[in-house]
């Protein structure tokens, strides 16, 4: 597929996820392979002009970090579309603009009317973004406020007639937060809506198979995995080969999932700096525990680490504490292996024709309202 001019080695997307999706996850993702296309942690537009540092850090990347898009966050059109055109002289293949829910309550009060005035407003602020700049312009929306505002297929088509390249959407309302199942008939609402731009869902995307049935039920052109990377940066790789050939390579080794978390903390300490690298991975390495069967004192030793050392003796003390729960080949006993993971939005039906047990995925701290 192609966003723009850029030709995609593969339909699947890096969600943005603030705090989390910064350089060496991305570079780690990267390198394991299957990645078509990866977007930073969203960015205010106006500290980006300011230069601040925070913001210059989010949109920091390298030669091996394409293709990227900068996720620019804003309203005050003039920002957005300087921000743009920062973002392409920094280098970015692509600036998706951070939609959240941009149609607010005034709905129930104005109607239509106040509806259209703030796609209005949109429409301008995106032009102004579009006009700017050569690189592709996206957004990246929920499907509405709620159930009864389902704005997103109105939100695309004004989107499309002002000239964005493709569009992200989460399959869930504002009001929905992260509960509930993702609503498939609500992205393909959105997939009906546009003439010729992509159109990329997005939503509890945990396994290859989730991947394909949101491909398959909607239609839409690509998925963006978001939380789904933590727990597996090796579903772009193990996704990419199962759409391709109808394959499943198997979950990662135990011996594997430490390697990639190494990597995954080493980069950390060389983009952060040792020790506040240490600490900002204290929250990044419970994720990749949740894996690793039992693991309780790893993830206690590993929320107060400050150095490389910390993280080694963290790492050692765990791996000899393990060997409890595994047989003479270092294979996880029976018992404690872990069921696959699914994804929401597979109907009960399919979750026990593939053996699946539904569970919610977790979601860090941080502002829904944006997301
Ligand atoms: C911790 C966290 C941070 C997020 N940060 C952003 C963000 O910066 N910009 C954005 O558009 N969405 C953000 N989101 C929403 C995700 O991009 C994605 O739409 C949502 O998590 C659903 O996809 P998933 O089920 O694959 O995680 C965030 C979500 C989480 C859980």
């Amino acid at each position: 597929m192609r966003i723009g001019e850029h030709e995609l080695s593969t339909n699947l997307f890096l969600s943005p996820l603030a705090s989390y999706t910064n350089l060496p996850f991305r570079l780690t993702i990267r390198e394991i392979g299957g990645l078509g296309w990866a977007t930073t942690d969203l960015v205010n537009a106006r500290s980006l002009l300011e230069r601040n540092r925070t913001a210059l850090k989010l949109v920091a990347t390298s030669p091996e970090d394409r293709p990227l898009a900068i996720q620019l966050f804003g309203s005050v059109p003039e920002e957005m579309r300087d921000a743009a055109i920062m973002c392409e002289e920094l280098g970015a293949q692509s600036v998706d603009i951070n939609m959240g829910c941009p149609v607010k309550k005034v709905v129930k009060v104005g109607g239509g009317s106040a509806m259209m005035n703030e796609l209005d407003k949109t429409a301008a602020l995106v032009k102004g973004m579009v006009d700017a700049v050569k690189i592709p312009i996206t957004a990246k929306m929920r499907l509405g406020w709620d159930d009864d505002n389902l704005t997103a297929p109105d939100l695309t088509r004004v989107l499309e007639d002002s000239g964005v390249a493709a569009v992200f959407v989460h399959g869930r309302t504002r009001a929905q937060g992260f509960d509930g199942r993702v609503n498939l008939d609500g992205i393909r609402s959105v997939i009906e809506a546009v003439s010729t731009i992509p159109v990329i869902g997005n939503g509890d995307i945990t396994t290859p198979e989730a991947a394909k049935h949101m491909l398959d039920e909607t239609g839409c052109d690509g998925v963006s995995i978001g939380r789904g990377a933590f727990y597996d940066p090796w579903i772009f790789k193990r996704t990419a080969h199962f759409l391709a050939t109808g394959e499943m390579v198997p979950e990662p080794t135990f011996d594997e999932r430490i390697r990639v978390m190494s990597a995954h903390f080493e980069r950390y300490c060389v983009f952060y700096g040792e020790e506040h690298g240490a600490r900002l991975f204290r929250k990044v390495a419970p994720w990749y525990a949740k894996r690793f069967g039992p693991s309780k004192p790893f993830k206690q030793t590993i929320t107060a680490i400050k150095s490389r050392a910390d993280f080694q003796t963290a790492l050692d003390t765990y791996l000899q504490w393990r060997k409890q729960f595994c047989d003479e080949d270092g294979e996880l006993l029976p018992r404690f292996q872990l069921e696959p993971m699914s994804a929401s939005f597979m109907s009960e039906e399919t979750d026990k024709q593939a053996g699946l047990n539904r569970t919610a995925i977790p979601v860090p701290k941080g502002p829904v309202d944006v997301w």
